[in-house]
């Protein structure tokens, strides 16, 4: 057994982190034979893609995907713990499983992702729910085979979360949701600290992949057909930084577009490490689609030290007016959090000012959760839940206003779609996505699938708009 520690999650090493060659041992490849697996996935992009590094795992053990999680020999949660409903939801999910476990004693149960990463579910899970069979953290998921092997081995948990991050594992195999789209880790954990934030604790610290990996998945992932890539990280301006390379996120969209893939995209960009260089290579390469997130968490300067994002409200603005300078066309989207501690209505206002000023394509927005061992959980929070649901009531409703303004632009002008596949909404439509990430449902031949065709727009509403394939 191996316990996460807060202390240790907090601290950051000098280490030189290695990169490993990710391989299975023989002995664990038929230890899911005739048996399959359900896998439910909370939270971000990240943990979408470790899900996918987690599936192939379970098929090299010969084990099979089914989507009926009350048919499956394995049932395992990717979760997340970024917010309190994440948590809710999990636990929530628990219930379920518990159930099923109690009528089918048999089926091997677990758990793993950012929550498993934190002390305390830790030890609710060793006490309380020591029915579940695997647990593993984010640091550990190429070990896998082996925490599965050992709790089936000795028919009792087996909890594996390290808190200290390890390697790097390179070549780890994934089975991907999408044949056109693929999501490609540039670096893993985050050094910021946001004061409300735990990701630096669950995911450790920031460790950049070699560019000769990045490109190298790139150009394998052309090869393979893949139409587009984003790259992922919790702050992808800030890739680099921890390998003294002399070569930095500019420097990787450069050679990343240079590839030919054909549509690039990275998420997260934190405002903070957003150089003037890199917007020059967005604008410069056609297939870097012009698309940011740019998260603004709030539009008060004493709010935004308070968070520790070592921007203000003016510099904020100042960058997002050179993007939309010179970048034609890009669509920006952003994150808010209400009623941090400490805000009073005039904050908030700050906030409504820099929405009205940059009019973003969309937002996410949240309620600031309280995260157990983040600095912000032990600042005074002195405003009502009441209080903090009108504000997201009033910023939603300005940014769905925003949200349709920036659509309705679209309406009849003709733009690139690359077709995902069919559209949820309705079966004889297609659905795909502009460069800027607006969502198309499209009226074209299921031969169009996997392409980027050129769509007229013939109706927007304010989270999508629907299309007509144009041939002229
Ligand atoms: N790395 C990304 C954010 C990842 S988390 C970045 O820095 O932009 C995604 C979003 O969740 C954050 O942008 C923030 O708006 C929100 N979030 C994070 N912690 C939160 C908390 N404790 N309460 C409410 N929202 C939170
Ligand atoms: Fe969290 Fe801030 Fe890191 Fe984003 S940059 S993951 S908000 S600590
Ligand atoms: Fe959640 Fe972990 Fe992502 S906390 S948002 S799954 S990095």
């Amino acid at each position: 057994m191996q316990m996460p520690s807060l202390l240790d999650a907090k601290k950051r090493t000098k280490d030189k982190v290695k990169t490993i060659n990710y391989d299975i041992d023989d002995k664990y490849k038929n230890l899911g034979k005739n048996k399959t697996y359900f896998i439910k996935t909370y939270g971000c992009q990240m943990n979408e893609h470790d899900t996918e590094n987690i599936k192939a795992i379970l098929e090299q053990m010969s084990f099979k995907e089914t989507d009926i999680m009350e048919n499956a020999d394995l049932i395992l949660l990717n979760t997340c713990a970024i917010r309190e409903n994440a948590h809710n939801k999990v636990f929530g999910m628990i219930g379920r499983i518990k159930h099923l476990k109690a009528s089918k004693p048999n089926i091997i149960t677990g758990m793993c992702g950012c929550m498993v990463q934190e002390e305390s579910v830790a030890n609710e899970i060793k006490d309380k729910y020591k029915w579940l069979d695997i647990v593993f953290g984010t640091h550990n998921i190429s070990n896998l085979p082996k925490v599965l092997s050992k709790s089936l081995k000795n028919q009792k948990q087996e909890l594996e979360v390290y808190s200290i991050e390890g390697d790097i594992i390179e070549n780890m195999p994934a089975k991907r949701d999408s044949k056109y789209k693929a999501w490609v880790n540039i670096m893993y954990g985050c050094d910021k600290f946001c004061t409300y934030c735990i990701v630096p604790y669950t995911r450790g610290k920031q460790r950049s992949r070699t560019k000769e990996n990045i490109i190298k998945e790139i150009k394998e992932l052309i090869a393979d057909g893949y139409m587009e890539v984003t790259l992922l990280g919790q702050n992808v301006n800030a890739y680099g930084k921890d390998l003294d390379a002399n070569y930095d996120m500019s420097d990787l969209l450069k050679e990343a577009a240079l590839t030919g893939i054909p549509r690039l995209r990275f998420i997260t960009s934190h405002p903070w490490d957003f150089t003037d260089k890199m917007i020059d290579v967005i604008a410069k390469y056609p297939n870097i689609m012009p698309y940011i997130h740019l998260p603004l968490q709030s539009g008060s300067n004493k709010i935004l030290k308070l968070m520790g994002r070592r921007y203000t409200k003016e510099t904020y603005i100042e960058l997002f007016n050179k993007i939309k300078e010179k970048i034609p066309n890009c669509a920006v989207t952003t994150d808010i959090i209400v009623g941090f501690p400490g805000e009073t209505e005039e904050d908030f206002n700050d906030t409504l000012d820099v929405v009205n000023t940059c009019k973003y394509d969309s937002a996410f927005t949240f309620i600031f959760s309280p995260r157990e061992g983040t600095p912000a959980s032990k600042m005074k929070d002195e405003i009502s839940l009441e209080e903090k649901e009108q504000r997201l009531y009033k910023l939603n409703d300005l940014i769905n206003k925003y949200a349709k303004e920036a659509n309705d632009k679209y309406l009849n002008k003709v733009v690139p779609v690359l077709i995902e596949g069919e559209s949820e909404k309705d079966k004889n439509l297609l659905m795909g996505y502009t460069d800027t990430m607006k969502l198309v449902n499209v009226k074209a031949p299921k031969d169009k699938i996997g392409q980027i065709i050129n769509v007229k727009i013939n109706s927007v509403k304010t989270w999508s708009m629907d299309g007509v394939e144009d041939k002229s």
